[in-house]
């Protein structure tokens, strides 16, 4: 990313009810995106706002009981509250209601009117209520509905105003051919232009105020008012200072990014490229149309009552981590699915056991050590030096990645980096170094993993922000320090030395572990569609991976650690459970709940050593947590718990 400007909008969204996920979407990724340029130092600007005219407003004004007025300036708050909560710097939220946005509208309708380029006409068409769109009699499905939302669509016949957009088709395949970033993904450029080999229409741009009077009035015709997306689109000049602030206008408008919902893109890809043609203006960059969130398999809607609130997912979760799964669970331009099992699955592996227990081990173990102030280390080795390397790799994989717009997979790339650094942890042992007194490896060791996680969090800062200004400040960085996150910076490591002048200070877990209360025995049923997801995870290289087999990386998914069983007892009413409490060395005591009563008595099994798959997601089970699984062997006749050769090995070694 090089210093330049950015100016990225979200759609204006329409206020006829509360905001939902989809909303939170858009509105996050593009909250990213301005936080990832301004980190970069480019001159940014980000903008969302609100669609307040046109009859779907108007009849939710009705049905509340409202004033149009009333309806919009209710809703808005909503929106507006939500960005707040979410963490959205948006440097200007429009409302299509203000002053300095219909009188625009009003300026360019005239001035079009004037050259001709808007005329009056009978018109019989077609109309959907519910997308607030008209179509010609072949645009309708069966005759009679909406191509868009498929619901049943009225017949109209009027005099209208039209806009000639029927002039621009041949200019705009060709504008859209000879630029291939202008659309993305490059499957809704192809949408584009699939459309547009029927022929254009003339788009018609006014309604009768007999029939709606709700919306920015013709200037030359006191009987009409404007059509909400002809009005809408306008959006995104008029926030700049189009026609005001000419400067300012200019200094963003072709740099920007339209991020939209696939919902929205012909009135993007078609209506405003030829509006924008026809007021002698160029074009924005990019306009991206991003996939669906739906439902488990399911659309959301709210008549299936199965649509996602943001604000209480933030409440219930936490902003940062609702904002990271948003992010991380959907590749931009494809379709998710949202579901809670999904977000905890995600919530539990990634933040808590990956990034919150590396942050946790680095901090206690330097701060036992070192009083929280590494030493200058000696030089780094093959195994540090590697890991390193492969942080650095990831500010570059990000980068790429984000430039791509495919942030999932750039959020990965780190978060590979921060599954090796435990990993690397367990390598090198530093509790071991410790008690063996071997200080300087272990000054080495730990610098090694502060480092990555300086690095990881920078490049999670514009995700998290709130979380990963906690992270970095445990770790002791200066104010100043915690929010330089360029990726410039962060590829420089720092000198070694410079860790001598910072405290490392304890927190208490960045993400606690969610216990998530199921049926005893009910194994979390991952659904389909992520199982195959995970096979075909694009690797370095493409193996096939037959059926029934894994890879190597996939078998090391699971950490399989030494632990010594500290207590056992019975569980009232439960034959087969025994509740257990482990440790798994480094002052990780677990509790954890197997199903080995009938062959084990609890006094037979304290003191030994056994083997738990650490990372498997926490459970309740007959009342207590369970944090991980025992291995043990079966037959018809019974169990056999794998237990450690020789019975003294330390708990906490990896296996594998
Ligand atoms: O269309 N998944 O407003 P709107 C992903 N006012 N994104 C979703 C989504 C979902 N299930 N549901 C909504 C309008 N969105 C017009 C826009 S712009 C000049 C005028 C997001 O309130 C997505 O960005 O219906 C989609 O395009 C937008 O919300 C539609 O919001
Ligand atoms: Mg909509």
């Amino acid at each position: 990313m090089s210093n330049s400007t950015f100016y990225v909008t979200t759609p204006i969204y329409y206020v006829n009810d509360k905001p939902h996920i989809g909303h939170a979407y858009t509105t996050v990724l593009a909250d990213v995106l301005a936080r990832y340029h301004r980190a970069a130092g480019d001159d940014v600007w980000f903008l969302t706002g609100t669609d307040e005219h046109g009859q779907k407003v108007q009849k939710a004004a009705e049905k509340n009981g409202m004033t149009p007025i009333e309806q919009c300036n209710s809703t808005v708050v909503r929106f507006q509250e939500l960005w707040k909560r979410l963490g959205i710097t948006n440097d200007d939220f429009i409302r299509t209601t203000e002053e300095r946005h219909w009188k625009i509208v009003q300026a360019i309708m005239q001035d079009l009117y004037d050259r001709d380029l808007i005329y009056k006409a009978e018109y019989k068409g077609y109309y959907c209520v519910a997308c607030e769109r008209f179509f010609t009699e072949k645009d309708l499905i069966d005759g009679k509905l909406c191509p868009d939302c498929q619901r049943e669509v009225d017949t109209i016949v009027e005099s209208n105003y039209f806009f000639r957009m029927s002039r621009y088709q041949d200019w705009l395949i060709q504008y859209i051919t000879e630029h291939p970033d202008f659309i993305q993904p490059a499957f809704r450029a192809n949408e584009t232009l699939g459309f547009l080999r029927k022929p254009l229409e003339d788009l018609c741009i006014s309604r009768p105020k007999s029939r709606l009077s709700w919306g920015i009035e013709l200037p030359f015709d006191k009987d009409y008012v404007c059509y909400v997306w002809f009005d809408a689109l306008i959006n995104y000049i008029s926030a700049i200072g189009y026609g005001v602030d000419q400067a300012r206008f200019e200094r963003y408008w072709t740099s920007c990014i339209h991020l939209i919902g696939k919902d929205i893109l012909t009135t993007h890809s078609v209506y405003w490229p030829t509006m924008l043609k026809a007021i002698g203006l160029p074009m924005p960059k990019t306009i991206f149309a991003h996939g669906w969130w739906l439902t488990g398999s399911r659309k959301m809607s709210k008549s299936l009552g199965n649509v996602v609130n943001p604000m209480d997912m933030a409440d219930k979760y936490g902003v940062d981590a609702f904002r990271y799964f948003l992010l991380a669970a959907m590749t931009p331009g494809n379709d998710a699915s949202f579901t809670e099992e999904d977000f905890l699955q995600r919530f539990n592996t990634d933040l808590a056991n990956d990034l919150g227990n590396l942050l946790s081990r680095v901090v206690k173990l330097s701060i036992k050590n070192f009083g929280g102030t590494l030493p200058a280390p000696p030089p780094l080795q093959p195994l540090e030096l590697e890991l390193l390397s492969k942080a650095g790799l990831a500010v570059k994989q990000l980068e790429n990645e984000l430039n791509a717009m495919k942030l999932d997979r750039g959020i990965n790339a780190v978060m590979n980096v921060v599954r090796e650094a435990n990993k690397f942890l367990e390598r090198t042992a530093p509790w071991t170094l410790a008690k063996e007194g071997k200080t300087d490896r272990l000054a080495a060791v730990l610098y090694t993993a502060a480092q990555t996680l300086e690095i990881v969090s920078g490049l999670l800062f514009p995700i998290m922000p709130e979380k990963m200004t906690q992270l970095r400040r445990s770790l002791g960085l200066s104010e100043e320090e915690i929010v330089k996150t360029d990726f410039q910076s962060l590829s420089e490591f720092a000198d070694p030395s410079a860790n001598t002048k910072r405290t490392m200070v304890d927190m208490p877990p960045l993400f606690p572990r969610i216990v998530v209360e199921k049926a005893e025995e009910a194994a979390p049923a991952k659904p389909e569609k992520q199982k195959k997801q995970e096979i075909k995870a694009p690797k370095a290289k493409a193996v096939v991976v037959p059926e029934g087999m894994v890879t190597i990386e996939q078998f090391f998914k699971t950490q399989l650690r030494t632990a010594k069983v500290l207590e056992a007892e019975r569980i009232e009413g439960k034959t087969r459970l025994l509740h257990l409490k482990v440790d798994l060395g480094n002052g990780d005591v677990r509790s954890l709940v197997a199903g080995i009563a009938q062959q084990y008595a609890p006094e037979d099994v304290i003191g030994k050593t056994i083997i738990v798959v650490a990372n498997l997601m926490p459970a309740k089970i007959a009342g207590f947590e369970s944090c991980g699984m025992l291995l043990a062997a079966k037959n018809e006749t019974g169990l056999k718990l794998v237990t450690v050769d020789g019975g003294d090995a330390e708990p906490g070694l990896p296996v594998g």
